[in-house]
């Protein structure tokens, strides 16, 4: 069910060309930038399943760190190298999952669906959108788990939303999964 919750992967300053592990709901996910926006891979190369965090961005591509294969914007694989032949391109390609940008962080769903359900935030944002670490941490922690304690999880089915103590269980393991995210960010 959390999968298909959206959390927060990064602070949208710290999230830059060097690309990032983050570990979401058990999942090890690369987190970079390119020119056109933040993009998230899951972290394993599907030649040989190693972390494409070790990897750099070259242009408009991501480069793995282990054989160099080559990945543009949507996670297709765009050059093999030779060494890797018989194999061609279209073998191989990222799973890719959305980045959003809200609050000052980047946030992610591993199952999305429809409009990104991204708790509101009020206000002391400035109009570019970045974080003020030291006044804006405790206000996005109660404002998350305020917005947790309103959500009606409105993708579970009917009669679990019933459940009073099975939607209680589901706020507390994504209020855990919020708060060990944040303070990776140091927020
Ligand atoms: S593991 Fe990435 S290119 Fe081989």
């Amino acid at each position: 069910m959390l999968a298909k919750q959206w959390f927060p992967v990064g602070r949208v300053d710290q999230v830059t060309a060097r690309p990032r592990q983050v570990v979401l709901l058990n999942l090890r996910l690369a987190v970079y930038r390119m020119a056109e926006g933040v993009r998230i891979a899951r972290d394993m190369c599907p030649h040989r399943g190693l972390p494409l965090s070790s990897g750099r961005i070259e242009g408009e591509q991501l480069v793995c760190a282990y054989h160099g294969l080559r990945f543009g914007a949507a996670g297709q694989c765009v050059e093999v190298p030779e060494k890797l032949a018989p194999k061609t391109a279209k073998c191989f390609s990222l799973t890719m999952f959305p980045a959003e940008e809200r609050h000052g962080l980047v946030w992610t769903c591993l199952m999305p669906q429809g409009e990104p359900r991204i708790p509101h935030i009020a206000s002391s944002f400035g109009a570019s959108d970045t974080l003020d670490e030291a006044n804006h941490a405790a206000e996005i922690q109660l404002q998350i788990e305020h917005w947790l304690s309103l959500a009606k999880f409105g993708f579970m089915e009917p009669e679990l939303t019933t459940d009073p103590g099975y939607l209680s269980s589901l706020q507390s393991l994504a209020m855990n999964e919020y708060q060990r995210l944040l303070d990776a960010m140091n927020i």
